[in-house]
């Protein structure tokens, strides 16, 4: 993807072992905190880096026939572009057996923002086409412990984004949604502890980068997202079953929780997670950062109205077309800065569609105005359709996914 040369402004000298000084662009990616220089975050240093395996195509083609319909456009288009151990999930379920799926998300804000959505999509994809129980954590302690929110605050912030996630069309009989406010205790806790007396200090610090200066709260967070990795965490859902395997699908930012995870998970007799882990949607600003909450101008929100959309994308979203119409046409423009393509290619089904407007707009016989179009066209449909789902999620139904309980069905 993105260059490692050092095209960025902001960069760091790293001596290289071999005493070769090398400018590298900063490139900074952890749960907190996603920033590169103007390239871009290379996603395949990130790989090495993390020491994760890439998602190739066969690996792409391997679930396309196990799961007898053809791969999301997530897979198809690298989105999701790296994993761990996804091959044994497959081997098992080629055999017959099956696992269950985690993902999670902090509550802290309102409304889901598009880059949000991009895991809780591809999970729903993932439920439907292996047929498998899911558990969905809401870290509403996570965001107490890191933003300046009240308990109470972050709890009903948990309840307000399961009416987002419910809407991406989770299946009641396969899916327990639960807040860690509400639900940690018992096995779940059992669990947290036995990581914890595995995880040193330094070995925190190591992982996540804490600083002496951070409270003690969020150096013991970890074990709380490390847990929902262990069925014996979730008893009324999987007792009697251990061993059964675990898929998560997340982000990469979240890969340091689940590196700690796997690394203890043998030491107390545990299987490790296996993950599939994706790109960042990009800012409206550009490829360097995430799409975040904590910057609105960033974002596009699903609460966002079709106006709202098209303002942001024709004003904030970062063009590789040329500055006038002449040298537009003469020179095409630049697909590998250009936002309303890389919005595109999360969004728009339609492969032959994409590739034709790729080919037009860089061949300069397309321009801005006319992409930015289509790209208002398909996000506005699609977060309209989601405000019909989510005003549809009663407060029974959030009552009903959260309830503590069997789920009978749920490998049927
Ligand atoms: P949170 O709420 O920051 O993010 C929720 C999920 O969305 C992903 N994500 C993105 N994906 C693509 N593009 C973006 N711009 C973008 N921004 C966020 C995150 O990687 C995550 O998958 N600590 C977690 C909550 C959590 C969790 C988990 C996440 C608890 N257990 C297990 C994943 C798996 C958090 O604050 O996520
Ligand atoms: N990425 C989260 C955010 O948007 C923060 C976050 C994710 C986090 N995972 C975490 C914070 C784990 C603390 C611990 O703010």
């Amino acid at each position: 993807m993105a260059a490692t040369a050092s095209v960025g402004t902001e960069v760091s000298v790293v001596g290289k072992e071999d005493g070769e000084a090398a400018a590298e662009e900063q490139q900074v990616v952890n749960p907190w905190e996603v920033s590169a220089g103007k390239g871009g975050i290379d996603y395949d240093k990130l790989v090495d880096q993390f020491g994760c395996q890439r998602l190739d195509d066969a690996l792409v083609a391997r679930i396309a026939r196990l799961t007898a319909r053809p791969p999301h456009r997530f897979l198809r288009r690298g989105i999701f572009f790296a994993h761990r151990d996804l091959n044994e999930i497959l081997d098992l379920y080629e055999r017959g057996e099956r696992f269950y799926l985690y993902t999670g998300r902090g509550p802290s804000s309102e409304a889901l923002h598009l880059g949000h959505l991009i895991p809780f999509m591809f999970t729903k994809y993932l439920q439907d086409a292996f047929k498998v129980p899911l558990v969905i954590q809401l870290t509403d302690d996570e965001k107490f412990l890191w933003k300046n929110l009240t308990v109470e605050e972050t709890k009903r912030l948990a309840r307000e984004n399961a009416k987002d996630i419910i809407a991406c069309g989770f299946d009641v009989e396969r899916t327990f949604i639960f807040s860690d406010f509400n639900y940690v205790g018992g096995a779940f806790y059992e669990n947290m502890v036995k990581v914890a007396r595995c995880v040193t200090y330094n070995k925190v610090v190591g992982i996540f980068g804490f600083t002496p200066e951070d409270h003690i709260g969020k150096i013991s967070f970890p074990p709380v997202q490390a847990v929902p990795s262990f069925p014996s965490s979730f008893p009324h859902l999987f007792s009697g079953n251990d061993q059964l395997r675990c898929l998560i699908p997340c982000a990469i930012d979240q890969d340091p929780y689940f590196r700690m995870t796997r690394d203890v998970a043998p030491r107390i007799g545990y299987q490790k997670p296996s993950l599939i882990e994706s790109r960042f949607f990009p800012a409206l600003q550009g490829e360097n950062t995430k799409m975040s909450a904590s910057d609105p101008n960033s974002a596009i929100y699903v609460t966002d109205s079709a106006k709202e959309i098209k303002t942001k994308v024709n004003k904030y979203a970062f063009s590789g077309g040329q500055d006038s119409i002449e040298l537009h046409r003469k020179l095409g423009a630049n697909l590998d800065v250009d936002v309303p393509i890389k919005y595109l290619n999360f969004f728009l089904e339609d492969d032959n569609e994409l590739e034709h407007i790729k080919k037009e707009y860089k061949e300069g016989r397309m321009l801005t105005g006319e992409v930015k179009q289509r790209l208002v066209a398909v996000l506005s449909e699609l977060v309209a359709r989601h405000q019909r789902a989510r005003a549809q999620v009663t407060e029974e139904m959030v009552d009903a996914f959260m309830a503590v309980r069997p789920l009978p069905n749920m490998f049927g």
